[in-house]
């Protein structure tokens, strides 16, 4: 398996053509989480992506390794008032969620298929997609029942706001994210040995 995998950026207008290729890549990463929870379900998936893909500022970008489809992320900016914040649980000041539709890209999902997994293809795909932003901060939610994932996030630079619950039928409890873009430190934080998630 090479680390080096090619990266593709989408935007908004390519959606119609990218979603099969995204479903079939979703439904495969989440097939054991998809039977037994309702919120991995691929139809609700895929309706949240046809919702975050009509975003103004939706992007995307894929990974390639040959021919073969490696894994995705995808996001974009926050509106003004954004419902984002709308379950956030721990009290921060107000300015700290204040949106203006130009502050804060929200990276919605990120995902690597097995064979790509350990390779540094999720930093290479979360890197390229963030450092293509204006925005100033990015944000994303971590479910707080993979804390493996919450470590490698932190590993990666992003520093943890508090407790949400998206106000969502069956949503989980998830750690709210925050990383400052235009710090470029966060683009160099990552070695290959501060990748290991830890046993946390
Ligand atoms: C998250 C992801 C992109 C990271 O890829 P990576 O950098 O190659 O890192 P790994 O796959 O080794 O994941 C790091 C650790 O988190 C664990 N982990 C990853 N996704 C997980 C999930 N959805 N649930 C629980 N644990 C998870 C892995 O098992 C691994 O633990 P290990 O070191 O004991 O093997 C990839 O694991 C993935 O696609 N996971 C499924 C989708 C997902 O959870 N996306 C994140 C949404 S916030």
């Amino acid at each position: 398996m090479t680390t080096g995998i090619d990266i593709r950026h989408y935007t908004a207008d390519q959606a119609p053509t990218l979603r099969p290729l995204l479903l079939d890549m979703y439904a495969e990463v989440y097939e054991d989480a998809a039977q037994s929870d309702p919120f991995a379900s691929i139809d609700r998936y895929a309706a949240g992506l046809d919702g975050w893909s009509s975003r103004p500022g939706w992007s995307c970008v894929v990974g390639y390794d040959g021919d073969e489809s490696v894994g995705y992320a995808y996001g974009a900016p926050l509106p003004e008032g954004a419902r984002w914040w709308g379950g956030l649980l721990t009290d921060v000041p107000a300015e700290v969620v204040a949106e203006t539709g130009t502050r804060t890209y929200a990276l919605s999902e990120l995902m690597v298929r097995r064979p790509w997994r350990k390779t540094g293809a999720s930093h290479q795909l979360h890197t390229a997609l963030l450092s293509a932003r204006p925005e100033q901060r990015a944000t994303l939610l971590v479910d707080q029942t993979h804390p493996k994932v919450h470590h490698l996030y932190e590993n990666w630079g992003w520093q943890t706001l508090g407790d949400l619950r998206p106000r969502i039928e069956n949503a989980p409890l998830f750690h709210a994210m925050l990383l400052p873009l235009h710090d470029a430190q966060w683009q160099r934080a990552v070695s290959p040995s501060s990748m290991d998630p830890g046993s946390d």
